[in-house]
């Protein structure tokens, strides 16, 4: 089977992708983005999450999580809202949802990932452990809202749709499976493809010191915000995916890869934005 060749997305392609705030916008201009994520001994990633939506442009971000973590979250992180896992949840509220950094995969971050699913309709990013959970239970890939990006890594992308040979095999899948399913489908690596409707793009920046833990829950938020601001799904995932590499390849810049956290991606997301200008 044979699937269109991916091309390469660039500076001019992302810079084209990105609008400039406008002078009279308010927070509400930018979307109200959730983020599902967190859980015991893995707060920071939803800390990183919640943080990246941030300072990549979200008017306003609330990080769904245990009621237990709230106080970890506002000390670290006073910018974002906090909302319980039991509380009800007006959908209407949010532009859009991440869900799935560090929430693990027992059973109550599954009747979460299931009442996401089922509530929002709107495209979200689903990473992690959501995906992870969605693994176990495949007939959910089906409820996922048309446009959504998934963004595995290769391990997660294995569980999900199953081995293959080797790496050039994956990449024809994700090509191949991007067209039997309504979905973004961001397959993270060294050069991360993005392929949509039998479309990839390999993403030109990036570099090793996002070797990692942390990195990942960084692009989900990233990704998040554009959708929360009203970027197209597609746009979104290749710009995004972009930004958070260059963001690394900037911090790179003064350095060692050897000494680079994801918060330091996080710190140099505003460089990245900057340099497209
Ligand atoms: N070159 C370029 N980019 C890289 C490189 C590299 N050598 N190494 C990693 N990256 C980028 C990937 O493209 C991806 O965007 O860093 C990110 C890593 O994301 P994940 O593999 O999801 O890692 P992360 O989430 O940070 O790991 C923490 O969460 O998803 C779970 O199972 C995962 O246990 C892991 C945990
Ligand atoms: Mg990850």
């Amino acid at each position: 089977h044979t699937v269109e060749a991916p091309r390469f997305s660039n500076r001019e392609d992302v810079a084209a992708i990105m609008k400039p705030r406008t002078s009279f916008a308010h927070k509400g201009t930018y979307g109200h983005a959730m983020l599902v994520a967190g859980n015991k001994g893995k707060m920071g990633a939803a800390i990183l999450c919640a943080k990246a939506a941030l300072k990549t442009g979200a008017g306003l971000v609330t990080l769904c999580t245990h009621e237990d973590y709230f106080s970890a979250v506002h000390s670290a992180l006073p910018e974002a809202m906090c909302l319980s896992q039991h509380e009800v949840v007006d959908t209407a509220t949010y532009k859009t949802i991440g869900i799935g950094p560090g929430i693990g995969t027992g059973a109550e971050s599954g009747s979460l990932v299931s009442k996401t699913l089922e509530q929002f309709t709107a495209p979200m990013v689903i990473d992690a452990d959501a995906l992870n959970i969605v693994s176990a239970n495949k007939t959910w890939l089906e409820k996922m809202p048309a446009q959504t990006i998934v963004t595995p890594h290769p391990k997660e992308f294995e569980r999900l749709f199953g081995k293959s040979d080797n790496d050039f095999d994956r990449l024809q899948k994700t090509i191949t499976l991007s067209k039997q399913y309504p979905l973004i489908i961001v397959l993270k690596g060294h050069y991360t493809l993005v392929a949509a409707n039998g479309n990839a793009w390999f993403n030109t920046t990036g570099n090793a010191g996002m070797a990692k833990g942390g990195s990942g829950d960084v692009l989900t938020g990233m990704l998040t915000a554009l959708l929360a601001q009203g970027y197209e799904p597609l746009q979104a995932a290749i710009a995004g995916v972009y930004l958070h590499g260059l963001a690394a390849d900037i911090a790179a810049q003064t350095m060692a890869q050897e000494s680079m956290l994801a918060s330091d991606i996080i710190d140099h997301i505003s460089d990245a934005l900057l340099s497209l200008h």
